[in-house]
């Protein structure tokens, strides 16, 4: 049955979580003397990485988050400390509280595996995050259940939100390439009765979903299918094919296969759908995405992308007609089509 939206909209709760990020934001800026660097003079997240040995990916996701917090000033591409950053960040202040946000820095997960990063330290990093799996294909069967459990968490009202706010009269057969839990196929199965979904994962995850869909009471309309994207043959037969969360944590190059891949199997005059949270043109806005960036170079190879970024990649790969449009909460679908 299909389950009534909420009256309120999730991205308060989207909010909740992402607060956690500011405090290490900050302590790894301080630790690692980028508020001082700024201070001698202002930069751009390349100059900066060269400057001073970082990682340019991780820059291109801290900086717009300290700016969000008002710590910096973008200008010209360039990033300067605000008044804020001045008086309270540099260590030659008066009023420096780098003392306090060393210490209570280090007393927070994500403080470590940020500061690995902008650092370059990650290869030296334990392996243990979910996107080394996902790289392998390998997933053990305790990761797959809590990682999808998470998944879950922050997908299914956007999930069911979606088929609110998209058009989905086109789909008839839609792969849901990386589909975690299937949330996006069991709401697209609870509101359209004429739609088959297959969720398209590896197979600890496969297992997974499978509890979920019956959970659901669809699991006449949706199966899985075991293919490791990188590895696999992608199955024939499906007019769309559905991406939430996925282009983000990949690098442009493997995003741009993916898109190939997605190209080649998907039926002619099909459409590819991008699930993402979207980052402005200028790649610096809105805060929630900035986070979500940060949170993907810490956590994956990936970051949120622009419209045109996506745009041009879906170009590249052979899309025609690409277009976006606000979805549900902070998402969008960025869409494409595959010319018949
Ligand atoms: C960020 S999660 C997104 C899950 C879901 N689409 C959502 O938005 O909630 C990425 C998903 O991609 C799947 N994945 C990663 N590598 C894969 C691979 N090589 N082949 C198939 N699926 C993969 C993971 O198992 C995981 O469920």
């Amino acid at each position: 049955m299909k389950p009534e939206l909420p009256p309120v909209s999730d991205t308060f709760v989207w909010d909740t979580w992402m607060t956690m990020y500011q405090v290490p934001a900050v302590a790894v800026a301080i630790d690692l003397g980028i508020f001082d660097s700024l201070h001698e003079s202002a930069d751009s997240p390349s100059g900066l990485a060269a400057r001073r040995n970082f990682d340019e990916r991780g820059l291109n996701a801290l900086l717009p988050m300290l700016r969000h917090m008002g710590y910096l000033l973008h200008h010209d591409g360039l990033y300067s400390l605000s008044e804020l950053a001045t008086h309270y960040m540099t260590k030659d202040s008066p009023f420096y509280w780098g003392g306090l946000f060393t210490r209570v820095g280090k007393t927070l997960g994500p403080y470590k595996l940020l500061l690995e990063t902008i650092n370059m330290e990650r290869a030296n990093a334990e392996k243990n995050r979910p996107a080394d799996g996902w790289e392998s294909g390998h997933v053990d069967m305790e990761m797959a259940r809590t990682v999808t459990a998470f998944m879950h968490s922050h997908s299914v009202t956007a999930a069911n939100g979606m088929t609110r706010t998209f058009d989905f009269s086109q789909t008839k057969r839609m792969l849901d390439i990386g589909g975690g839990s299937g949330c996006f196929s069991i709401a697209l199965a609870q509101s359209r009765e004429d739609v088959h979904c297959t969720v398209m994962e590896l197979p600890t995850i496969c297992e997974i979903a499978g509890e979920y869909i019956q959970q659901a009471g669809v699991e006449n309309r949706v199966d899985t299918v075991v293919v490791d994207m990188f590895r696999d043959k992608w199955p024939a037969g499906y007019d769309t094919h559905f991406f939430s969360n996925i282009f983000h944590d990949w690098s442009h190059q493997t995003c741009l296969d993916i898109a190939r891949s997605s190209f080649s199997a998907l039926q002619p005059g099909g459409r590819i759908l991008l699930h993402e949270m979207l980052l402005d043109d200028q790649g610096t806005a809105p805060s929630h995405a900035v986070v979500f960036s940060l949170l993907m170079a810490m956590g994956t190879k990936g970051q949120q992308f622009t419209f045109p970024q996506l745009k041009d990649l879906l170009t590249e790969a052979g899309f025609t007609d690409i277009a976006w449009q606000p979805s549900y909460g902070y998402y969008a679908i960025v869409s494409g089509v595959k010319p018949g």
